[in-house]
């Protein structure tokens, strides 16, 4: 075996048990029958995690992808290696793919650190991947970049330009209100999803990608390239090359990247890209990762001076492939550069401050990365918020909720996850006003791994009379591709006996997002007496819905579990 400045990941056994030498030996022969030689295996290894799935159509471009990378690693003289992990498609998994983020996160960090490999590239893209895929990068030590599949391309219908998922949702709600018969929601149904890659528009998995280049854990220019496009696997390549130089200088290393001052930059990024709520609950995880402190209140704090740049649904009115088109992140980070740290370095090895000194703006594409003198809307696009009915915190995006219902109070018409929530608001006959505030608990981490439940839809009865919001509130999330006056994230959560537990229908609550609170408005004893009445139901009985039940933090601190 040639001696050279780098040493080969295949033959440093963490599982030699005294015989080193005889480790060594079997690693090879076993890897002999793929086909490898001791000038394959001298080289860096790059493991790739590669996670398509049937049940995950916005990964089904992957195996192109990988190819891409492979090419990449190869032609920069490193060995790729795939392995797979688990896939959460966001569409298929129940009840809710969030239950298992954290089980993918344990699952891609066990493998980095189990498997031989200098480096890593995790390939990721819909809702919970990217997520999991950087807090799994957090707690590892090797070298870490992340790459996307890219969002799909947008379809067209009656002349309607539609993407997944806000389109989804706002041909939906026109069915529901009586105006598309159920011919032609089908004939849309069609047009909706039309190629591979992510949702459409700046739901979580576009936002995720956004926010993995701000945080420097991406090549730049890696979050927008399109699905089906060659722009994506040219940056496959290049994520590939980059990986093998990665693994030769062992550094940098995810936890150099991910500071304190990449979290402040991607908090910003996120206020300008009216990005979604759910962003606040995995960055928080990522962050207890790196162990960099990062609290609700921060997004509030450092999100409140920047305006909402990016005109993408479902805060604006257009779709990824505009935003790419327009330049993507490097010229939204370009034009937030007064906000910025550009100091930070991420796995180009650059500060941001180089990068964006080669960034020009595409000025014939302004309107959908508007200038900061010209925003699309005011600063705090996403608020937190406090008050009796959420005393650790809730989420609301402000930016896709209904100006006059902004300050608001009404009469609580309480649900809970679990029951036959359609049943009960298709009925005819349901004494409910648009003034009613909707409040769906028991949706919660511990109650249900905190589905995307917290958009409900508005009742049968008030949708058909022209009614398209309401204030909602719950203790789970919303997808990043809804849009409405909704109160997400309640902490405490109902099931841990958080104030949400004693609402009751009829009770006020007040939401005052100015003055950043939402307030049940029932005595403070009675709201005690109700509580100490609440008794919370039992932790499933077996395996790892037992173990996230009893383990997960509460959402505002990222709702990873406790021990990790
Ligand atoms: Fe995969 Fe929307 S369902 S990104
Ligand atoms: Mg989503």
């Amino acid at each position: 075996m040639s001696e050279n400045e780098f040493t080969s990941a295949v033959d440093h056994s963490r599982t030699s048990y005294g015989d080193e030498g005889f480790s060594r030996f079997l690693r090879r022969a076993f890897l002999a029958s793929r086909g490898y030689d001791d000038v394959d295996l001298d080289r860096p290894v790059i493991g790739i995690a590669v996670t398509t799935s049937d049940y995950n159509t916005c990964h089904r471009d992957m195996p192109a992808l990988l190819e891409a990378v492979r090419r990449g690693v190869l032609e920069a003289g490193g060995l790729p290696m795939e392995f797979p992990t688990i896939s959460l498609g966001e569409i298929l998994t129940s009840p809710t793919s969030m239950l298992f983020r954290n089980l993918m996160a344990m699952d891609t960090e066990e493998m980095i650190q189990a498997l031989p490999m200098d480096a890593a590239v995790l390939l990721g893209g819909c809702d919970k991947t990217v997520p999991a895929q950087l807090m799994a990068a957090a707690s590892s030590d090797k070298p870490v970049l992340l790459e996307v599949v890219g969002p799909m391309m947008t379809g067209s219908w009656r002349g309607q330009r539609l993407g997944a998922c806000t389109d989804c949702r706002r041909l939906w709600a026109s069915h529901r209100a009586g105006e598309l018969d159920t011919a032609e929601i089908t004939e849309a149904r069609s047009e909706l999803v039309t190629t591979a890659g992510t949702c459409a528009v700046m739901g979580t998995a576009s936002t995720m990608a956004c926010l993995t280049e701000t945080l420097g854990m991406m090549l730049p220019g890696g979050a927008t390239p399109g699905a089906p496009t060659g722009a994506r696997l040219r940056h496959g390549v290049a994520t590939g090359r980059r990986a093998v130089e990665l693994a030769r200088q062992g550094a940098p290393k995810p936890r150099d990247v991910l500071t304190r001052a990449a979290f402040e930059n991607a908090i910003k990024v996120l206020a300008a890209l009216g990005g979604s709520t759910n962003a606040l609950v995995h960055l928080i995880a990522v962050a207890r990762r790196a162990g960099v402190e990062l609290s609700l209140a921060d997004f509030d704090t450092i999100g409140a001076k920047v305006p909402l740049l990016v005109d993408c649904k479902p805060s604006g009115a257009n779709y990824m492939p505009d935003f790419h088109r327009s330049g993507g992140v490097p010229v939204l980070l370009n034009e937030l550069e007064p906000h910025l740290e550009t100091s930070t370095v991420g796995v180009t090895g650059r500060s941001l401050a180089e990068l964006l000194s080669d960034v020009r703006p595409h000025e014939a594409t302004r309107d959908v990365i508007r200038p900061l003198d010209d925003p699309l809307g005011p600063p705090g696009a996403l608020a937190v918020l406090t008050g009796s009915l959420c005393p650790n915190g809730a989420v609301i995006k402000t930016s896709a909720a209904s100006p006059e219902l902004l300050q608001h109070t009404g009469p609580a018409f309480v649900l809970d996850a679990g029951q036959d929530i359609a049943a009960v608001l298709d009925d005819p006959d349901l004494d409910i006003t648009p003034d009613h505030v909707l409040v769906l608990r028991m949706a919660g981490p511990i109650a249900a791994g905190m589905p995307e439940a917290g958009a409900l839809p508005i009742p049968a009865k008030l949708a058909r009379r022209g009614v398209r919001d309401m204030v909602r509130v719950s203790d789970g999330r919303m997808s990043g591709t809804s849009y409405g006056t909704v109160v997400l994230h309640c902490d405490p959560e109902a099931a841990a006996g958080g104030p949400l537990a004693a609402v009751r229908n009829g009770d006020l609550i007040r939401l005052d997002i100015p003055a950043r609170r939402i307030d049940l408005l029932v005595d403070e004893d009675e709201l005690s007496r109700r509580l100490r009445e609440f008794t919370p139901a039992p932790p499933p009985a077996r395996g790892w819905r037992r173990l996230y039940a009893e383990t997960v933090l509460p959402a505002s601190q990222g709702a990873d579990l406790s021990f990790l």
